[in-house]
């Protein structure tokens, strides 16, 4: 799920500008989810707020505002919003779970929350007794009905005093924004492992350089326990004189789960760290810690990220964002290539990880934690880090890494290979790997994401924006980043020296041969048409190298064609599997030639032999099969190693090609995110 949250002050905004930056920060957080969306604005009268949800994504969301009677030029001196594009995983995706979740019928308190609150039930006890009306089942109401119980057992409590109470009760790994129309004008955020940046801007440039974040660790916490302080209860309400706390202010605050959905707006943002509760108002921010003394212990500088772009790509020529991505493949491998590897000399530049390879070679093993796509990355290139590192290797899935309570090491290198670096999985052992002193490194694409600056150094794959569910060009860039890392780390050993030469040479011939590879588009188009398109069941064999292949390929003809797909270890095959074949299930048998060549041969016979027609992906111009019906995808020869590089072209053609022929969503699947952001 992603969240965005807007407030002004004293700037005279029309409710159409705040409605369109909520969208606009949506529409770029999409990749956390788009089952439903929402957001909420002032009303006409303080009292009264206006929400509006649909089941959707962005653009549904702007046709319905577009389609209702509201007042878009209305124009406010101070102005709220809060927004949410929601992945179900708490509830359906129906109206009622859509956020922001309200407190009671009459809007008193909104709220919209990324992530879980894990003792929500217990909460949802504790306020069996009073009066409210429940209107479904999810912790985020629990959280929005707790605000308002807060509220009206406290009489004149201050927001910022009524949140930190609230965080304090709420357990779990979340975020998310607070709105009362008891606290017009200001906004709450809180961050729980769930990331959150706010964004500043302010029209005086002389007051830019000084800009008004007042950071109060453990202001409101006294033994572990929130002080109420009814004292402070000063509230404003639009059009009525205020006391201002401080003649400083900003003009505008942008909350966001992520930098890219407000960086159209500003580039001045303070990342929120975890037990911190941000307060709003007028034109003042206020962060406090509840958090431990490490957790609390520094300022929250207002930091400058120039480089980032909020633009959303466009898919130029192509029909779909993954047809781009595919075919932008081979510009990115060699814009890496040219940027990272001297061909002749072979040394590799990582800049800033660069400094750390020595204490990586020293470790005793390298820990590689991911999910999904990133995992079978990591999974491709395991064989080469063993046998160029002499480092024990291991891979873990991180939601397996955690269930292990895995024991973390000062002398293991812990490596987070993640695209979005948002992965909530990912990030919860990452931190569990830090609070137990273990060393981490992130391989990440998206820049300043979370796992990159959390993590103690790292690498950027650089693959550019990907907005396509399904990953691609990502996937291919973290194979040949891990290629590249398993070349630095082994320099200097004489013992594999031509070894680490002969991959050199062949990394430089890939990007021309990943141009040729995509030639093959139209023919997989038609393999595709006349073969594919209407089969219930798939499976993908490969060996070796290749199994990575094989699960990379089953997860994107799931995903986007919408077809069962397993992937099997060719050797496996005939333990069972082969109970399967029959004239509706299809078989694509990864087949190029490498070590395991001749085992894949005696899987080929197996199949044969009990009347299966497989799709054989092998290479150019290869005479050991005897395909005479066009079941035959040719690819070129490249070092083992690298092999998968180039038999995943093919592959993701194939899916990209069986979704829109299947009339999917191709770039957005059913039922999936991007990047998922809770556990
Ligand atoms: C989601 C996506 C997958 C992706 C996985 C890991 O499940 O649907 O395509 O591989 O997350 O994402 P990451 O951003 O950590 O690489």
């Amino acid at each position: 799920c992603g969240i965005v949250g807007y407030v002004n002050y004293k700037l005279n905004r029309s409710r159409k500008y705040v409605i369109t930056t909520l969208l606009d920060g949506l529409a770029r957080l999409d990749y956390r989810g788009y089952d439903s969306t929402g957001l909420l604005v002032d009303g006409d009268e303080t009292d009264k707020v206006l929400p509006y949800k649909i089941i959707g994504k962005v653009a549904a969301l702007k046709q319905l505002i577009n389609d209702e009677d509201v007042d878009l030029k209305k124009v406010y001196t101070t102005h709220a919003g809060i927004a949410h594009t929601r992945w179900a995983a708490n509830g359906v995706a129906t109206l009622q779970n859509c956020h922001p979740l309200r407190s009671d019928v009459s809007w008193r308190f909104a709220i919209v929350h990324n992530g879980i609150v894990t003792n929500y039930k217990k909460l949802r006890t504790q306020l069996a007794s009073e009066p409210y009306q429940w209107e479904g089942e999810t912790d985020t109401e629990v959280a929005v009905k707790l605000a308002m119980h807060l509220y009206d057992q406290n009489a004149g409590i201050g927001f910022a005093e009524l949140a930190c109470t609230l965080a304090n009760k709420l357990e779990g790994a979340f975020s998310l924004l607070l709105k009362s129309v008891h606290y017009p004008g200001e906004l709450i955020a809180i961050k729980k492992g769930s990331p959150l940046v706010i964004g500043i801007t302010s029209q005086d440039t002389q007051q830019m350089s000084s800009l008004p974040v007042s950071y109060h660790p453990q202001r409101f916490v006294q033994n572990g326990e929130a002080i109420i302080n009814s004292a402070n209860s000063t509230h404003s309400v639009n059009g009525t004189s205020v006391s201002e706390p401080s003649p400083m202010w900003a003009h505008e605050y942008f909350f966001a789960s992520d930098p890219s959905a407000i960086a159209e707006h500003t580039k001045r943002m303070v990342f929120m760290e975890d037990c911190d509760i941000a307060h709003v108002h007028y034109g003042l921010l206020d962060i406090y810690s509840i958090g431990s003394p490490d957790e609390a212990g520094y300022g929250r500088p207002v930091q400058t990220f120039d480089h980032l772009d909020g633009s959303i790509p466009s898919k130029g020529t192509y029909a779909h964002y993954m047809q781009k991505e595919i075919y932008e493949q081979p510009e990115i491998i060699e814009a890496a290539l040219k940027d990272r590897l001297d061909v002749e000399s072979g040394k590799i530049d990582f800049q800033g990880l660069g400094q750390h390879m020595d204490r990586i070679r020293t470790c005793s093993k390298i820990s590689f934690i991911a999910c999904g796509s990133s995992y079978y990355a990591c999974l491709a290139m395991q064989e080469l880090f063993e046998t160029l590192t002499n480092v024990t290797v291991s891979i873990d899935i991180a939601s397996s890494f955690l269930d292990k309570l895995s024991h973390i090491s000062a002398d293991v290198a812990y490596v987070f290979v993640s695209q979005s670096g948002e992965t909530a999985e990912c990030l919860t052992a990452l931190q569990y790997c830090q609070k137990r002193g273990g060393f981490t490194i992130g391989i990440v694409n998206v820049v300043d994401s979370s796992i990159a600056r959390l993590t103690h150094c790292g690498l950027y794959i650089n693959a550019g924006v990907e907005i396509g569910v399904a990953t691609t060009k990502a996937y291919t860039s973290q194979l040949v980043h891990l290629v590249l890392l398993a070349l630095a780390l082994g320099a200097g050993n004489d013992s594999t020296h031509d070894r680490r030469r002969e991959i050199t040479k062949g990394l430089q011939r890939l990007p021309e041969q990943m141009r040729r590879i995509l030639t093959l588009d139209s023919s997989i188009k038609e393999l595709c048409e006349t073969k594919l398109m209407h089969k219930a069941n798939m499976l993908v064999l490969g060996r070796g190298y290749q199994y990575a292949t094989a699960l990379e390929a089953s997860l994107k003809i799931k995903e986007v064609a919408y077809i069962h797909c397993e992937a099997v270890l060719t050797g496996e095959l005939k333990h069972g599997v082969l109970a399967l074949v029959d004239d509706n299930f299809s078989v694509v048998m990864i087949a190029t030639r490498d070590r395991s060549f001749e085992r894949s041969l005696n899987g080929y016979e197996q199949l044969l032999s009990h009347g299966g027609d497989p799709i054989i992906l092998c290479q150019e111009g290869e005479t050991a099969f005897n395909i005479s019906n066009g079941h035959c995808i040719e690819v070129l020869e490249t070092v083992d190693c690298l092999q998968s590089v180039l038999n995943i072209i093919p592959l993701q053609l194939m899916s990209y090609w069986l979704g829109v022929l299947r009339n999917n969503s191709v770039d957005f699947p059913r039922h999936v995110a991007k990047s998922v952001t809770v556990e």
